[in-house]
């Protein structure tokens, strides 16, 4: 949108803000589905902060260039999870938490779902300590609605591949990934309130559409 218009638009007030993430496999579109919904909130009049994980913060883009380099082969699960949660530290501390506060709307491409669905259920790390240092790391902060854009891990590794995107995780073989799906749809069981699951294999317009009934629902009822 134009600067001209923006000024058109009515601006929204909300009395507290609304923390939205978006998570899934590889190649579910969620990234674009993030930067639709941000655009579509802006022309609605709502202040929107968009960002992700890893690499919300300067320090995160660091951070994220350490976990994501694929040479970096040598690196223990361990250090693993904790570098992810490093990098959520430093972004509910710098960006998160005080938008919210200022009555922003933050839509964070991937969340602490991600590591239960990636680290817990994908590397097999144990559940508990993953909630556990998650606790440590977000004082048990939580999205108030987390989209989850489901598909299979075959349509999804084509579609990374036909934009040749190529990260360390994104090198795990087919099995990898397929445990981190079942995770994350195990997380939407337990947790049906928070998490809406999209089916992310219909047309970009169609999740849309169904990103976007989630999200006037919250805007109402928040
Ligand atoms: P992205 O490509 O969606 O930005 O995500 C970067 C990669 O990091 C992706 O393969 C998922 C992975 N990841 C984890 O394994 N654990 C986490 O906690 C997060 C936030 C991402």
């Amino acid at each position: 949108m134009k600067e001209s218009q923006k000024s058109k638009v009515k601006s929204q007030k909300l009395k507290k803000g609304i923390f939205i993430s978006f998570e899934g496999i590889e190649g579910t579109g969620k990234t674009t589905q993030a930067r639709l919904l941000s655009e579509r909130l802006i022309e609605e009049g709502y202040e929107v902060i968009l960002t992700q994980e890893p690499g919300g913060t300067v320090i995160g883009k660091r951070i994220r260039n350490i976990l994501l380099q694929p040479d970096h082969q040598e690196m223990s699960y361990l250090t693993e999870l904790l570098l992810y949660n490093a990098d959520r530290v430093q972004h509910l501390k710098e960006k998160i938490l005080s938008s919210i506060e200022e009555g922003k709307i933050v839509i964070t491409d991937r969340f602490s779902d991600s590591t239960l669905a990636y680290q817990g259920y994908g590397r097999g790390i144990d559940i508990s300590l993953i909630k556990s240092i998650d606790g440590i790391a977000t004082g048990g902060f939580k999205p108030h609605v987390t989209v989850l854009f489901d598909l299979d891990v075959e349509t999804g590794f084509k579609r990374n591949r036909g934009i040749n995107k190529i990260d360390r995780l994104e090198l795990e073989d087919i099995e990898f990934h397929k445990k981190v799906r079942e995770g994350y749809l195990k997380i939407a069981e337990l947790e049906p309130d928070r998490v809406k699951v999209v089916d992310a294999a219909t047309g970009i317009e169609d999740v849309m559409k169904g990103v976007w009934e989630i999200m006037s629902w919250h805007l109402r009822i928040l």
